[in-house]
């Protein structure tokens, strides 16, 4: 995606420097643009913990390039289980994204325990590569299918604006480019489609009036900041033609795990019948749950409810209180929001019903093995 005019990814090896990763700050987005440099497994964990980078995709992106980190750092006398004792490190970091485990998993099952360490170190280097590029190309699919939902809305509404509503970030800065829920909205504005985005503010870290509606702005998408409280009442007016999320995990049964707030607005879309889909790559599902129950969700800090920070006139980053001093808050990462309100997945290979039968027969290599006989 574009940054004034400049494409740009989220995460890239260094062009120099390959054992120097690269990443957008995204705690000071939009106020300033800058990167940081990742030179330590240590720094990929904290980056991931902190929200440096954040959004299933690129959390899992940079759980791969964290390997790639602790290749590098590995001692010669013990190499495999420094590696696999710095992908559980890594996978510590966040516990709902799904594909932070399933990055690791995937490098950890590459070594071979007679490679040699700098066989290791080259095949966990490339498989991070691959794994970054996949997520592009993921994104690009989720892209192509998700716009014939689009063109639809907006056949059915005879050429008039097709009004989306998203909540969180589930766009370029959550993934390595392109984004899960913006892919079809990029895709439908490059097919010359007429749409507006609503964009939830997404209380307490504000992924959407930071991130989302900044991505947008920088794509020239039309786009509209709302309070999370207002979908419900755009909805009952007719404003909002279809909602578009993400997900950080999704069972094989089609509950989906996503940022704090998505089921209301999912009962909200059942409520006025408007269709609420969820794009989302391969690697979010989790093939070993069949209940959105069991997702593991992140509980962070208070103070991301009772403190904000923003720019000041004089463009100087300032964080002030929005609570008395003192004050208890409870801050719960994500919400899962159960199949029944799913009117379909976008997945890179195509548009599934949120249900185990229909995800399995698209992705039959994780479907359960039939009896023999
Ligand atoms: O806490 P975050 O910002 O990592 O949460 C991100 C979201 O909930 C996104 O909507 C989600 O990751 C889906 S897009 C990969």
């Amino acid at each position: 995606m574009k940054v004034n005019g400049e494409h740009y990814r989220t995460i890239w090896p260094s062009v120099d420097d390959p054992s120097t990763i690269e990443v957008i700050d995204q705690r000071k987005l939009p106020y300033r643009f800058t990167t940081k440099s990742l030179t330590r497994v240590e720094d990929a964990h904290d980056a991931i913990r902190d929200m440096v980078v954040r959004g299933a995709g690129l959390i899992g992106a940079a759980a791969g390039f964290g390997m790639h980190l602790a290749a590098l750092q590995a001692p010669s006398s013990h190499y495999i289980q420094a590696i696999i004792d710095a992908g559980n490190y890594l996978k510590s970091a966040r516990p709902t994204a799904r594909d932070l485990a399933w990055a690791v998993d995937r490098i950890t099952a590459l070594i071979d325990p007679a490679d040699s360490l700098q066989t290791v170190r080259r095949k966990v280097f490339s498989e991070a590569c691959r794994i970054a590029d996949e997520n592009v190309e993921s994104c690009k699919q989720i892209g192509s299918h998700g716009v014939k939902l689009i063109h639809d809305a907006w056949i059915k509404k005879e050429k008039k604006r097709v009004n989306i509503l998203t909540h969180c970030n589930a766009g370029w800065l959550a993934f390595v480019d392109i984004g899960s829920a913006t892919a079809p909205i990029y895709a439908a504005r490059d097919a010359g489609i007429d749409i507006h985005v609503w964009v939830d503010e997404t209380r307490p870290w504000n992924q959407g009036s930071r991130l989302t509606a900044w991505e947008l702005q920088q794509e020239n998408i039309a786009n509209t900041l709302i309070t999370d409280n207002a979908g419900g009442y755009l909805m009952q007016k007719g404003e909002v033609d279809l909602v578009i999320v993400g997900s950080d995990r999704t069972t094989y049964t089609g509950d989906v795990a996503n940022k704090i707030g998505t089921y209301l607005k999912a009962l909200a879309a059942r409520d006025n019948q408007i269709p609420f889909y969820v794009a989302l790559p391969s690697s979010t599902f989790d093939w070993t749950l069949d209940k959105g129950n069991d997702i593991p969700i992140e509980r962070r800090s208070g103070e991301e409810i009772t403190t904000i920070t923003g720019a000041t006139k004089n463009n100087s980053l300032e964080t002030v209180n929005l609570a008395a001093p003192g004050t208890q808050a409870v801050n719960y990462g994500f919400d899962v929001t159960p199949a029944r309100l799913v009117t379909s997945l976008i997945t890179e290979r195509g548009i599934v019903q949120a249900e185990h039968s229909a995800i399995h027969s698209m992705f039959p290599e994780h479907a359960p093995a039939v009896p023999a006989g």
